[in-house]
């Protein structure tokens, strides 16, 4: 299904990529913080625009993706990138062969979280970084977004959050014939996966959106406060128990 997204998602217009906005990126790049000469994993790196300004900066940076639509786009681009096909379940990688790994909006659309999870516990060294970028699961459920509501007197704005305890599979069109299934969960299923698979957590951020996010998608120009996105930086700390 993302093979036929692939196309588009580099345009710069793009909500489903983040737009694209630089910033974004930036925001990926800095929770990595990667030295020249590490070895990084950008698991399922779409077409590669994160990975892109790691391996300017001298890091070996290796993309890869279930999707070999998003794959060729990135290749077609920067013929230089290390670009492989792999699924997150079954990495395609030896154990201990990364010193981090990041994933940005991935798991949205993965149903076996603790299966991907001990995946990237195992490709990463000890004391490897893992950077865990996902849709806010708290601010961002199902059924979320700006309420403007004129009716009640005086009018009253705010942010409605959706259901949240509730694990939750939607599908959408993303565009016409293309459906992309996102899945919803609590945060504690995330932690919980990420402390089971000895990966600690040493911080945590809410990036505001930036300001040529908030141009570009109507609904956080006017709630500029609410995070889109959740990242959580974790260590890891022993070996799957
Ligand atoms: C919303 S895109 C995010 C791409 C990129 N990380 C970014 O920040 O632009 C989600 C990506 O996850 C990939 N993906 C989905 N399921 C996957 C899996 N099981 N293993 C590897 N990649 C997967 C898709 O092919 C797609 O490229």
């Amino acid at each position: 299904m993302f093979d036929d997204v692939a196309r588009r998602y580099d345009l710069t217009n793009d909500v489903l990529s983040l737009g694209q906005d630089r910033r974004w990126r930036r925001v990926v790049v800095d929770a990595v913080d990667p030295r020249p000469g590490e070895t990084v994993l950008d698991l399922a790196a779409g077409t590669g625009t994160s990975a892109e300004p790691m391996a300017d900066a001298g890091v070996q940076v290796v993309a890869c993706d279930l999707s070999v639509g998003m794959l060729d786009v990135g290749k077609r681009r920067r013929p230089d990138l290390a670009f492989v096909a792999g699924d997150a379940l079954h990495l395609p990688f030896a154990d201990a062969s990364f010193d981090a790994v990041v994933a940005c909006l991935v798991f949205e659309h993965i149903d076996a979280v603790d299966e991907a999870v001990a995946e990237i516990a195992r490709v990463l060294e000890p004391g490897g970084r893992f950077c865990f970028f996902l849709n806010h699961p708290l601010l961002q459920t199902p059924g979320s977004g700006w309420i403007d509501d004129q009716i009640v007197e005086p009018p009253e704005q705010y942010w409605r959050i959706g259901p949240y305890l509730t694990e939750d599979l939607t599908v959408e069109e993303v565009e016409k014939d293309v459906f992309i299934p996102f899945i919803h969960r609590p945060l504690s299923c995330y932690v919980n996966a990420l402390a089971g698979n000895g990966l600690l957590i040493e911080r945590m951020e809410e990036p505001s959106p930036p300001p040529g996010f908030l141009a570009r998608a109507e609904e956080y120009e006017a709630a500029a406060t609410i995070p889109r996105l959740l990242l959580l930086v974790t260590r890891k700390t022993s070996p799957k128990a």
